[in-house]
């Protein structure tokens, strides 16, 4: 297995296939997922989704976004009128970063160290992909997207990001995973500002 992201900047993968069989051979940089989460959707996706890392769920299925906060973007991305099928969905960090408590793995988020050492696969990803629309969802997206921390609060909506200084249009929403852990009263009201922020994703992604 490959040990450093460091090392792999050196290799020059020619199509997204290679590039994601180079992750796949990687190892987690925190030790402990099952396996690296590649990103997913058809070629010539006009819109990439951008999470933050792949959860429990993924870690054992190897899909991103199949998991709770994923059935919570799934059905707002179905309100919004986008679907799944069309999209391409990633992670700023492909592996699964996690605490055992009893039988429960819980989520840890990933430092923004952590979360540049994967950042030469997400720019990578994304250039083979070229989608119109790239859609941070949550600060580590941003994070991933910008190298710098941006509150969402402040950046809510759409965005102007840099790659290797070419700039792309982007948007900034909240994590799916927020919504979750909201307090009952409180969402409604945020979920359907996502499912609202997700419709005008739909009209910029056109
Ligand atoms: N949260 C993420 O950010 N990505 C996933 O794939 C699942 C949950």
């Amino acid at each position: 297995p490959v040990r450093a992201v460091a090392a792999m900047a050196d290799q020059d993968p020619k199509t997204l296939a290679a590039l994601n069989a180079i992750i796949r051979r990687s190892e987690p940089l925190v030790p402990g997922a099952t396996q690296a989460v590649l990103g997913e959707g058809p070629p010539g996706a006009t819109i990439a989704f951008v999470g933050e890392q792949p959860g429990d769920q993924e870690d054992r299925q190897g899909r991103p976004f199949v998991g709770p906060a994923g059935q919570v973007l799934m059905r707002a991305m179905e309100e919004a009128g986008l679907s799944r099928a069309d999209s391409y969905l990633t992670n700023a960090v492909k592996h699964f970063k996690f605490e055992e408590r009893g039988k429960r793995r819980i989520h840890q988020k990933p430092t923004a160290g952590e979360v540049s050492h994967y950042r030469w696969w997400l720019d990578r990803e994304l250039d083979f992909v070229a989608p119109r629309l790239v859609v941070a969802l949550g600060a580590t997206a941003v994070l991933a997207l910008t190298g710098k921390a941006i509150p969402i609060t402040r950046a809510r909506g759409p965005f102007r990001f840099d790659r290797r200084d070419t700039p792309f249009q982007g948007f900034i929403t909240v994590h799916p995973s927020y919504l979750l852990r909201l307090p009952d009263e409180a969402k409604a009201e945020a979920y359907a500002a996502f499912v609202a922020d997700l419709r005008r994703v739909a009209d910029l992604g056109r």
